[in-house]
């Protein structure tokens, strides 16, 4: 066994400051290590007395943790309660009727206001409509649509009828949206006639017509469709309803069905590296209660705060910190509908100043292509707004280099807010390892610690632990109440993809390659194992090399694959995205050579990229990670095969090649 070797050293670091510290919910690392030493004691006792806190239990569990079928594991099994009735009634109910659940921002700007009132209301009566539709508890829904209210409520809706949905991102194909609606067994589909995205009308009623032609989909017998622009779409009668000609021939009062705790409220599907897409199946109490719990944790929150999650409901983190974390806690939160970069690339920080926004979570690849862009028009740089109401900065999706970090922190956060940078995947449900803003000193690069309660690790090719400084496999040794609880229909790939017989079956596989400081003990993320490096022998995560490059000061973006190399293995393929205009011929030449030599001085000779191409950006999914697998085809030469269609940008891969 090789391990990952860790090259690079982070010296900097930010405590926090004593305000932050005084005022928050996890006060001082003293009350973290307590919150630890709770779980590292009594781990069912933890978990059960943060569910009976932050839940509204329709029937209390009695059962906590059910190892007997393991790793198919059980939390408070033997309970009932509602997703939608915890979302909204129980606040309702508590006097906050009129509180601001979602403030919506649209493409062109316009702001609309709910209240948790009406957002009842709202949900009550498409779940009344769903159920004339004939939609039962158990079904699947397929949810097919823009950022909007009505996404929002589509979901809660199906929870509240405990319906079972399945969000499919409004950026991806017909066929990739009809493998979803067949593996996932849908009965309904609910879209939206177009969406808006750059002051563009684009089609999804269109594709998800095209989507339900393509065989396999007999069992959807309604598809509902919300008006968002008004333009011509074709019309199945009997098949095809208006999503507010049914809700308004609803009452508004709706019985928030009680469910088992175990009983699936989303299936989310995510491309495993086989690309086959899997059906992450969650569950509903313990889903549910680390949604709250962690962005109660994590980002702190209290009730006065504005709380902004720039990301898609069609991802996880649309889910638990859009649609489910933030209304659990009966917080105010923005809703946006269009993207950072218009009309102009100032358009979040123009959004947190008018809001108000004071817990801003993003995800490094958007504050990336922010920074290249406030380089280039002084305009659009964030010192040119007043953001002085963020308190507390979050990421997501990608490691953070330290670079983009420090400038996250002194343009967006004023040196004042903390960074929370965290580690977790659609498979986790809601954060694992990450700083906690009033407890942990921050490093910047480093997600930190695990959240109490989360017994991260990591080990070997054998699953044993590797001391601190050693790079290796990161792994989760004990079940958590928000896991996956299956590969939706297929518990063989569940168990032998997370649960490897290599590592002694038990342990949960995350399949990120990381390493713990020496001293601190913090983890770093090193890049997906399957993307690690071998060259001469030496195994290198990307993250590093690709953090070495950004460090220079031309350099706005970069991204590492190896390519077969009869010499050394494999060999270093940089593909760079200057923060100037992209070079060509010899300036070109003379630019990579100088990264290069960069390269070998900041991490060694080892890790000199053979080969760099200039791009003038990286194709990115619209969740913003960097894709890559076409890179790797791309620096072989090869043809690209794969399904592009959530490219963000799929014109660059021609640039690349
Ligand atoms: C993978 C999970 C987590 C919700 C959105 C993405 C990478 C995620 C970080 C971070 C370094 C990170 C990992 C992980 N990742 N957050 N803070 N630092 N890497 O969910 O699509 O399931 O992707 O994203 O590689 O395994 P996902």
């Amino acid at each position: 066994m090789s391990a990952i070797e860790s090259v690079l050293h982070e010296p900097r670091v930010f405590a926090p400051a004593a305000q932050t510290v005084a005022n928050a919910t996890v006060s001082g690392m003293a009350a973290y290590e307590a919150l630890c030493a709770e779980a590292a004691r009594d781990y069912e006792g933890f978990w059960a007395r943060l569910a009976r806190e932050t839940l509204a239990w329709h029937t209390p569990f009695a059962k906590v943790l059910d190892e007997s079928k393991a790793p198919f594991y059980t939390w408070f099994e033997d309970g009932e309660l509602n997703a939608s009735y915890n979302c909204l009634d129980r606040h309702v109910e508590a006097g906050h009727g009129e509180r601001v659940a979602i403030i919506f921002e649209a493409d062109d700007g316009a702001v609309t206001r709910v209240t948790y009132r009406d957002l009842l209301a709202r949900v009550s009566r498409f779940a009344n409509a769903l159920k004339q539709r004939g939609v039962k508890k158990g079904d699947r829904v397929v949810i097919y649509m823009p950022m909007s209210i009505e996404g929002i409520v589509a979901m809660q809706a199906c929870a509240r009828i405990g319906a079972t949905h399945s969000v499919v991102f409004g950026g991806f194909s017909s066929k990739s949206l009809n493998e979803r609606v067949v593996d996932v067994g849908a009965v309904a589909l609910v879209t939206a006639d177009e969406q808006m995205r750059r002051g563009k009308a684009l089609p999804l009623k269109r594709i998800a017509d095209e989507a339900l032609a393509m065989g396999g989909c007999d069992a959807v017998h309604s598809v509902i469709v919300d008006r968002r622009t008004g333009g011509d779409i074709d019309w199945i009668e009997g098949r095809d309803h208006w999503m507010h000609e049914l809700a308004h021939a609803q009452g508004e009062t709706c019985a928030p069905e009680p469910v088992g705790a175990e009983h699936p409220l989303f299936v989310l599907y995510t491309s495993g590296s086989t690309g086959a897409p899997k059906g992450v199946q969650h569950s509903t109490g313990g889903y549910l209660l680390w949604a709250a719990q962690t962005l109660k944790w994590t980002f702190d929150w209290k009730p006065d705060d504005i709380f902004w999650c720039t990301a898609d409901i069609g991802w996880i983190t649309g889910h638990s910190y859009i649609a489910y974390g933030p209304l659990a806690l009966g917080a105010t939160q923005v809703v946006f509908e269009g993207v950072p970069t218009w009309p102009d690339e100032g358009r979040f920080w123009q959004m947190i100043e008018k809001h108000k926004v004071t817990l801003f979570y993003t995800a490094p690849t958007a504050i990336r292509s922010l920074i290249k862009a406030s380089d280039a028009d002084a305009a659009v740089h964030p010192a040119r707004y007043d953001l002085s109401s963020l308190r507390i900065l979050g990421t997501v999706g990608e490691p953070i280099n330290p670079e983009a970090w420090i400038w996250y922190y002194e343009n967006v956060g004023g040196k004042r807010c903390p960074i929370v940078d965290t580690w977790w995947q659609t498979e986790t449900g809601g954060h694992m390892i990450t700083p906690l803003p009033g407890a942990t000193p921050l490093v910047p690069g480093s997600c930190t610690l695990p959240l109490p309660g989360i017994m991260a690790a990591i080990v070997d090719e054998t699953g044993q632990d590797v001391p601190n400084g050693q790079g290796g496999i990161l792994v989760v040794k004990r079940p958590w109440p928000a896991m996956i609880r299956n590969v939706w229909g297929q518990p063989e790939r569940y168990q032998s993809g997370y649960f490897p017989a290599e590592l002694g079956g038990t342990l949960y596989l995350a399949g990120d390659g990381s390493v713990r400081d020496k001293d601190s003990g913090y983890f770093t993320i090193m890049g997906r194992i399957d993307d690690v490096l071998n060259v001469s022998g030496h195994r290198l995560g990307t993250m590093e090399i690709e953090s070495a490059l950004v460090a220079n000061p031309l350099v706005a973006e970069a991204a590492v694959v190896g390519r077969p190399d009869d010499t050394t293995g494999e060999a270093v393929v940089a593909f760079v995205v200057l923060k100037a205009t992209r070079p060509q011929g010899d300036e070109a030449v003379k630019l990579a050579n100088d990264l290069r030599a960069w390269v070998g001085k900041e991490i060694g000779p080892i890790a000199k990229p053979k080969d760099i191409r200039f791009g003038e950006n990286l194709p990115k999914t619209r969740s913003g990670k960097i894709m890559r697998r076409l890179l790797r085809s791309l620096a072989k030469g090869e043809a690209i095969t794969q399904d592009v269609s959530t490219l963000e940008n799929p014109a660059i891969l021609d640039q690349l090649g």
